[in-house]
């Protein structure tokens, strides 16, 4: 499809829907995503991969919104979960349970009693201690757990520090060196049934050498594992896919899937992906608006009615997210170097220092690009302002898939003791 986002006749839209109509419907802070950019990315990813695409489980964590499992799910995918409430979420989105996989170094017991109850299609189990968890438990249910081991590859990802998870000091996975034996562990244990591997060495990686690193090793076990006589059928490969913040090169998924087939070309498994973000990142905007434009002799900044609150990635892993404004600038309009802030009272609701921008004024709005992945999901009440809304565009069609929640409603749950009622203020 054409680009999700582009301005036409002066106006910022996601697809044919203008993003200030949005803006001036809702208010703002709202994330937008694009229903058919979402599926653009999935049918590339299993395209790369035709005649024999992968089982796509999208990793719910990226964007849980139930609109957007719920677009995945209608065109084929599985999710990738990490508690029991993803498992719910992607139950209610659609997900039928076979093809959901679930994740995560702590999966509590009642979490492990849904995920069999539920019928999922597998455990990523991730240490000897979960792996005798779970098989008392079924076991106990006179059931048989499907399992995958997640093994630790160390290799590290080259991506940020605190999104690589596959070097040994991580705390993912079972050691490689160790993978054998928990393996003739599972195979022994009753209530569980060894099926395959897991792996996910970490998120926005670029550079398909790590990914190629990582699943030789993977397939190095597969080899050794089967020699020993133990039944290996799948392989779930994790995600990590990367997308586009700025300029980087568009990632190459016709090699990262050539990488793929050739590695696994003889060992008939059947294989799984988790993508999160390569789904549903470059779908998503943020919208914001300018409440001022604070200049001195020093410096200018953009100060936006959405901060930290609302979109943590910048403060927390200095990622950079590309700016437009709503209305589009004239041609040869002036750019100005401003930083460009959120309201939040600390230094570090910065979304980042000179970007180049025309001169705004209050009441504009501006995006925040590629937002669609670990933006909503990673939002808080901090300073009790407003939570963003979600909407989902789908051609002409837009709507709210999830409201704004205002402070009334984030504490309205909250209590104040009865020994403190009474008292009233002193
Ligand atoms: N599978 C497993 C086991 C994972 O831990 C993750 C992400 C994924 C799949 C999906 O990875 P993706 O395809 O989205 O890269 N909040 C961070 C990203 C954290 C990723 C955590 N795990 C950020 O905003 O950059």
């Amino acid at each position: 499809m054409e680009q999700a986002f582009s301005y036409r006749a002066g106006a910022l839209c996601c697809e044919e829907v203008p993003l200030v109509a949005i803006a001036d419907t809702l208010g703002t802070p709202v994330y937008v995503y694009s229903a058919n950019a979402i599926r653009a990315r999935y049918r590339a990813l299993v395209d790369a991969f035709a005649p024999t695409p992968p089982l796509v489980c999208y990793a719910v964590k990226a964007n849980h919104n139930l609109a957007v499992i719920r677009t995945l799910a209608a065109m084929g995918a599985g999710a990738d979960t990490v508690s029991g409430g993803e498992i719910l979420r992607a139950r209610r989105a659609g997900v039928p349970a076979e093809k959901i996989v679930f994740a995560g170094v702590a999966k509590t017991d009642g979490e492990i009693r849904l995920a069999l109850a539920e019928g999922i299609l597998q455990f990523n189990v991730e240490s000897v201690q979960e792996l005798e968890r779970i098989a008392a438990i079924a076991a106990a249910a006179g059931r048989e757990a499907p399992v995958a081991l997640r093994i630790n590859p160390d290799v590290a990802a080259a991506t940020h520090e605190k999104i690589s998870t596959g070097r040994k000091g991580d705390k993912f996975g079972i050691a490689f060196g160790e993978a054998v034996e928990v393996y003739a562990r599972a195979a022994a244990l009753p209530g569980i049934r060894p099926l395959g591997l897991h792996l996910h060495i970490g998120s926005q990686i670029g550079d398909l050498a790590p990914f190629e690193a990582a699943y030789r090793r993977a397939v190095e076990l597969v080899r050794t594992l089967r020699a020993r006589g133990l039944p290996v059928h799948r392989l779930d490969l994790g995600g990590g896919l990367a997308v586009r913040y700025g300029a980087e090169p568009p990632f190459d998924l016709s090699a990262f899937a050539a990488l793929i087939r050739g590695l696994t070309r003889d060992f008939h498994l059947e294989l799984v992906l988790e993508p999160g973000r390569f789904l549903v990142a470059e779908a998503g905007v943020l919208l914001a608006s300018v409440i001022y434009l604070k200049e001195s002799a020093e410096r200018r900044f953009l100060v936006l009615d959405a901060g930290m609150n609302a979109l943590v990635r910048p403060a927390m892993y200095g990622a950079r997210h590309a700016v437009l404004p709503l209305r589009e600038p004239e041609d040869g309009e002036p750019r100005l170097a401003m930083d460009v802030v959120g309201p939040i009272c600390e230094s570090s609701d910065l979304f980042g220092r000179d970007y180049r921008l025309p001169r705004l004024s209050p009441g504009d709005h501006v995006a925040f690009l590629t937002a669609g992945a670990y933006g909503m999901v990673m939002a808080s009440d901090y300073n009790s302002r407003p939570s963003p809304a979600e909407v989902l565009v789908d051609g002409v069609r837009w709507a709210v898939v999830r409201p704004r929640r205002d402070p009334e409603e984030q504490f309205r749950d909250e209590r104040i003791p009865a020994w403190l009622a009474g008292d009233g203020a002193r």
